[in-house]
C-alpha cells in the first residue's frame, strides 16, 4: 500500500492534447507520477453533443478513480465546459481544469482587454470562457470568439507544420485578427501542439496564451495545501491509457515530452 501523497494525478482529454498540460504538470512537479488518458478511438469531441461528451467524461473518470488517483485534471477544455458538474459529482478526489486557468492567464497577458478565444465549437458554444472572464472581472463583450473544428484532427494526425494546417490557420484566424486582439487563448488543449505555427499566422503583436503553466501551478498550490505533494526523492512512473492507435500517442508524446513514452497501454471504455 503506497502513502496516498505518491499515489499518481489523473490527467484526461479526448486524445493527444491533454500532453500538453502533462508537459507543463512534469516540469513544475517532476516527483509526481501521472496517469494520463486519452480517448483516441473517440476524439474529437468538441463536435459531439453535450450528452455523448458527459457520458465519455463518466467513463474515462471511472478509470481514473480506478487507478487510485490523489487529483484529477480535466485537460481538455471541451469536458470542461460540457461536463463539469458531472465530473465534480462523480470525484472524491479535488478536480481541476483549464478553462479557469485560460482565461487567468488571458487577462494576466491583455493590454487592451480585446482577447481572442479559439476553441472547438462545443466550448464556443457553451460561453465558458466568456463567463470565465467575467467571473475574473474582465470585459466578455470585448472578446471575440471562434471555433476551430479541424485542429484537433490536424493535431491529432502530427501535422503541426503542415501546408494543410498553415492554410486552414490562415482561414479560421482572419476574421478574429480583424477584430485585432492583443492576446489569444488557444481554448483547447491540441492547440498548443500547433502553437509555432499559430503564432506564425497571427503575428508578434498578438501574444498566445493557454491553460498548462497555470493548471501546472494550481496543481501544485491543491497538493501542497492537502499535504499531497509526492516525496521529492519518488522517481515516478508514468502510464499512458488511450483507446485507439498507442502507437501515435507515443510518437507524439515522445516528440512533444521530449522522453520516451514505453508505457502507453490500449484499453477499451464504454461499449
Ligand atoms: N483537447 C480537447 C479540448 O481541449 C479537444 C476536444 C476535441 O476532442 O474536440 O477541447
Amino acid at each position: 500500500m503506497t502513502q496516498p501523497a505518491n499515489h499518481p494525478i489523473g490527467i484526461f482529454d479526448s486524445g493527444v492534447g491533454g500532453l500538453t498540460v502533462t508537459r507543463a504538470v512534469m516540469e513544475r512537479l517532476p516527483a509526481e507520477r501521472i496517469v494520463y488518458f486519452g480517448d483516441t478511438a473517440r476524439v474529437p469531441y468538441g463536435v459531439k453533443s453535450p450528452e455523448t461528451v458527459n457520458r465519455y467524461a463518466a467513463e474515462i473518470v471511472r478509470f481514473l478513480l480506478d487507478k487510485e488517483v490523489k487529483l484529477l485534471i480535466v485537460a481538455c477544455n471541451t469536458m470542461a465546459a460540457v461536463a463539469l458538474p458531472t465530473i465534480t459529482a462523480l470525484s472524491p478526489v479535488p478536480v481541476l481544469e483549464v478553462i479557469d486557468a485560460g482565461a487567468r492567464s488571458a487577462l494576466a497577458a491583455t493590454g487592451t482587454g480585446r482577447i481572442g478565444i479559439i476553441a472547438t465549437p462545443s466550448t464556443v458554444q457553451s460561453g465558458a470562457y466568456k463567463a470565465a472572464i467575467a467571473r475574473r472581472g474582465g470585459d466578455a463583450s470585448r472578446t471575440i470568439s471562434r471555433a476551430c473544428p479541424l485542429f484537433v484532427p490536424l493535431a491529432e494526425e502530427g501535422f503541426l507544420d503542415h501546408p494543410a494546417t498553415r492554410l486552414i490557420a490562415r482561414e479560421y484566424l482572419a476574421p478574429v485578427l480583424a477584430e485585432n486582439p492583443d492576446t489569444l487563448i488557444l481554448g483547447c488543449t491540441h492547440y498548443p501542439l500547433l502553437r509555432p505555427l499559430l503564432q506564425d499566422e497571427a503575428g508578434p503583436s498578438v501574444t498566445l496564451v493557454d491553460s498548462a503553466a497555470a493548471v501546472a501551478a494550481d496543481t501544485q498550490r491543491i497538493l501542497a495545501e492537502a499535504g499531497l505533494l509526492a516525496d521529492a526523492d519518488h522517481l515516478p512512473h508514468h502510464d499512458f491509457y488511450v483507446t485507439d492507435a498507442p502507437d501515435r500517442l507515443r510518437g507524439i508524446g515522445e516528440l512533444f515530452l521530449g522522453r520516451p513514452l514505453p508505457d502507453v497501454h490500449l484499453v477499451s471504455l464504454g461499449c
